[in-house]
Order: structure tokens, then C-alpha cells, then sequence
């Protein structure tokens, strides 16, 4: 489950950023591709609007909540 990848173009998974998160305390999506380099490529990973096409499962923004 923690290795799926959210971030495919930079090939980062669900544990990386949950990790990130939590050791930088971090909630907002900004500083979330800012600490991670997440979403900073295709951007589809960063949110459902990005993704019109629903071409990742989970979004950076879905884990801030
Ligand atoms: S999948 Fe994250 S930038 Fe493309």
C-alpha cells in the first residue's frame, strides 16, 4: 500500500511523502512539492483539478487533509 506511487514522473510513493509530512510538519501543498519535488513535472499527481482526465489514483492535496 505505501509503495504506490503518488508522484510518477519524479517516482516518489505514498510513504516518502507521508514521512515528509510528518518529520517537517508540513500542511500545505507548497511546501509539500517544495520539500519533496513531487508534482513538479507533469503536476497531474498535485490535485483532482490538475488531473481532469483521473489519471493518477491519489492526489498531493487528498494527503493534507
Ligand atoms: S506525476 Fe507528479 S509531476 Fe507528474
Amino acid at each position: 500500500m505505501e509503495e504506490i506511487e503518488v508522484c510518477i514522473c519524479k517516482r516518489i510513493t505514498l510513504s516518502d511523502l507521508l514521512q515528509a509530512i510528518e518529520k517537517e510538519d508540513i500542511n500545505d501543498i507548497q511546501t509539500l512539492i517544495e520539500k519533496t519535488g513531487a508534482g513538479t513535472v507533469c503536476k497531474m499527481c498535485i490535485s483532482p483539478e490538475e488531473d481532469p482526465h483521473g489519471e493518477r489514483d491519489i492526489h498531493l492535496s487528498e494527503l493534507l487533509k
